[in-house]
């Protein structure tokens, strides 16, 4: 008796123990699975919950039988310890009969898993009324779905939208209340594409297209608040400063709406730990508008030409037009700030032309190219690189580094500086050509120069 109560003792301590190990842990965790914010997820917890509470039913029905027949049949007494008790063989019908009950618990949990493998490997036809209904979803949800192409690279994450013709990266932006269907691929080694709280993990590997898809929950999302706080629009920057506004960097809950945490959930290299991203869920309207911004910023044909005597300009027009003070043949971009008539050239002095951008600014355009940014990186319309992260409206972003850090002008600048010791193997330091001659090495004792690049960068907007 007296060890049975010293073992209950000690089972209740260790009871205590894990369960105020797990308290340290919230199920809101930014990247938690426990907090689904979505179908698929939700589906997935779903499954994940059944499972635990058939665990939870096994563990009490075994461990309870363990205890009554320690407790039925202790010994009574010195004499009845000393006896052997009467040996037997097995029992088949209790044998047979554990059986049959594991074979029906893992019927009963292969059913939705399997159920779930289906819906996280296909979106539901648009025509199928009967699985819209059963998943309460809209016919316009499916129709209106949005797709994106999802390239890992180590250590960042490429976003293409076919359907709009245009590239981003590290920050995944879609409208809340429509189905994201995503292609996974990687150029380099396996990846894997993991938002805890809209869907499950899906390994990218090198020469195969995998599938993954989601959809939020746009109810959970707006909790009751109202939209722009909620959901706080990406397109002119709301977004970043609600981020900044309200979020320590090591935040580890999602104190933004429509902000979730992704990350790269297969060891890639060094700096696999360090290939996050974000997925910016935005209303159907906002959505559209940063749509519209990057296809206007993406677009050759709408890139400023160079200013041309013969030409009338509406107010607000922008135009290239040399700028002497700011070196030889710098091309710099002016706004007309009224109707110009013809042969009314750029003037810094004069009313017509405003300069378009800050001396820094320029300057930071010229330094992207001369140190080789832009054989890398495509910004806006100016850049052809393609090897790292493409730049496009780079000012809007909240995070760099791959969802890393908080995208602001001092984490801009440890950056640039030294992002190996940010980002320990990350390529623009370590990639093919880049020693200790490359003008980016150089950067580091140079403040001006990456004052210039920061004006340049974040003034993409
Ligand atoms: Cu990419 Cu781990």
């Amino acid at each position: 008796m007296r060890r049975l109560l010293v073992l209950l003792f000690r089972t209740s301590l260790t009871t205590v123990f894990i369960t105020a190990l797990f308290g340290c842990s919230r199920i809101d965790h930014k990247q938690s699975a426990l907090d689904p914010k979505g179908l698929v997820s939700q589906n997935q917890y779903d499954v994940f919950m059944l499972s635990v509470w058939i665990t939870i039913f096994l563990f009490c029905a075994v461990g309870g039988c363990l205890l009554f027949v320690l407790w039925k049949y202790r010994a009574k007494s010195k004499e009845e310890a000393m006896e052997i008790p009467p040996q037997s063989h097995g029992n088949s019908k209790i044998e047979t009969s554990l059986i049959l009950v594991s074979a029906v618990i893992l019927v009963i949990l292969a059913i939705p898993t399997l159920q779930g493998v289906v819906l996280m490997n296909r979106v539901p036809d648009a025509n199928d009324e009967q699985t819209l209904k059963k998943l309460n979803l809209d016919r316009s949800q499916i129709e209106g779905a949005i797709t994106v192409n999802v390239t890992g690279k180590r250590f960042f994450w490429i976003f293409e939208y076919p359907q709009f013709g245009i590239v981003t990266a590290n920050e995944l932006v879609f409208p809340a209340s429509k189905a994201v269907r995503i292609n996974l691929r990687t150029e380099d080694v396996i990846h894997s594409f993991w938002v805890p709280k809209l869907a499950g993990k899906m390994d990218l590997m090198p020469g195969q297209e995998n599938f993954m898809w989601f959809i939020a929950d746009q109810e959970k999302i707006l909790s009751g608040k109202p939209t722009t706080e909620a959901m706080p629009s990406v397109f002119d920057g709301k977004m970043r400063q609600t981020v900044f506004a309200k979020q320590k960097f090591s935040d580890e809950f999602e104190p933004v709406g429509g902000l979730f945490y992704g990350q790269c959930a297969e060891y890639c290299g060094n700096s696999h730990a360090y290939m996050s991203f974000r997925a910016l869920a935005q209303t159907d309207e906002d959505f559209d508008s940063w749509v519209k911004r990057f296809q206007n910023s993406q677009n050759p044909n709408l890139q400023p030409s160079a200013y041309n005597p013969e030409k009338q300009y509406k107010k607000g027009s922008i135009v290239t037009f040399a700028d002497k003070s700011l070196g030889d043949q710098v091309q710099r971009e002016f706004r007309s700030t009224k109707k110009i008539t013809k042969g009314e050239a750029p003037n810094i002095s004069g009313k017509s032309w405003a300069k378009a951008h800050s001396d820094d600014y320029e300057i930071g355009k010229q330094l992207f190219s001369s140190l080789q940014c832009v054989q890398c990186h495509a910004v806006n319309r100016t850049g052809i690189g393609a090897k790292g992260p493409n730049l496009t409206l780079y000012g809007l972003r909240t995070s760099l580094a791959a969802g890393w850090m908080r995208n602001d002008e001092e984490s801009l600048s440890t950056w640039l500086k030294n992002s190996n010791e940010v980002k320990f193997g990350n390529l623009m330091w370590n990639g093919e050509g880049v020693d200790d001659t490359h003008p980016l090495r150089q950067l580091e004792n140079d403040d001006e120069k990456v004052n210039q690049l920061i004006a340049y960068l974040l003034g993409q907007i």
